[in-house]
């Protein structure tokens, strides 16, 4: 059994056997957090990308657990150089274990850097991760755009696929259904969206659409509301 909860933006709470996963936790700052970082005890903190709000408050929670950090390469790299030991560096198509499941990196199509205070870092490129854990198998495809080879993610078979629907940085509600339809899971969440004004969307419409369109159901969770697999 598996429980996800959303925190809010793209950051999720992964439970099940007394194990806890983060993904993406940008919680300071973020309007919309269900939790404040303080209070997330993870085991593990799994990333996509560099960007300020995926990465999150990552280090302060990282020196504080002493959570295993999994991303890319360079992301991972920097991490390391911010002081945070257990960061694991990896990369597209390789499959990592951490405590109580692993994550496969796929690619994404987006961007990766970082604003460190007065300085613009761009630490590698992103990814979306496949995780098997729970007894589930989860997508999260970070910020990308829609792409032919979300086919090949959905052969891994998915039991949910987290998709942002917000446009302008990312796909948007219409490419999300489109890519809910490539990947064939179960059923889909969505998230980055309503946190900030340029990605303002209506989850019922997207649910409409997917409901619509695929044969995935889709679940619009609030900010602090759980889903059981
Ligand atoms: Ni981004
Ligand atoms: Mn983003």
């Amino acid at each position: 059994m598996l429980a996800i909860t959303y925190l809010g933006h793209s950051a999720f709470l992964l439970e099940a056997d007394a194990k806890t996963v983060v993904v993406d936790p940008f919680l300071t700052g973020n309007a919309t957090a269900a939790r404040a970082a303080s209070d997330i005890n993870p085991g593990t903190i799994l990333l996509t990308h560099a960007h300020n709000d995926h990465v999150g408050d990552t280090v302060d929670i990282a020196k504080r657990t002493g959570a295993q950090v999994i991303a890319t390469y360079e992301l991972a790299s920097w991490l390391q150089s911010q002081g945070v030991d257990n960061a694991t560096t990896a990369n597209h198509g390789g499959t990592v274990a951490f405590d109580g499941g692993t994550v496969k990196l796929v690619p994404a199509w987006h961007t990766s850097s970082y604003f460190d205070g007065e300085a613009f870092v761009a630490p590698g490129v992103p990814a979306g991760l496949v995780v098997r854990f729970g007894g589930a198998t989860v997508y999260f495809a970070g910020d990308t755009c829609l792409f032919g080879d979300m086919r090949l993610i959905g052969e891994e078979g998915l039991d949910v696929a987290v998709l942002p629907i917000g446009d302008h940085f990312t796909m948007g509600p219409a490419d999300a259904a489109r890519a809910a339809g490539f990947l064939a899971a179960k059923t889909v969440i969505p998230c980055h969206y309503n946190t900030f004004p340029p990605i303002r969307q209506d989850p019922q419409q997207f649910k409409r659409l997917v409901e619509e369109q695929t044969e995935a159901r889709c679940v619009a969770l609030a900010p602090g509301e759980v889903h059981q697999v």
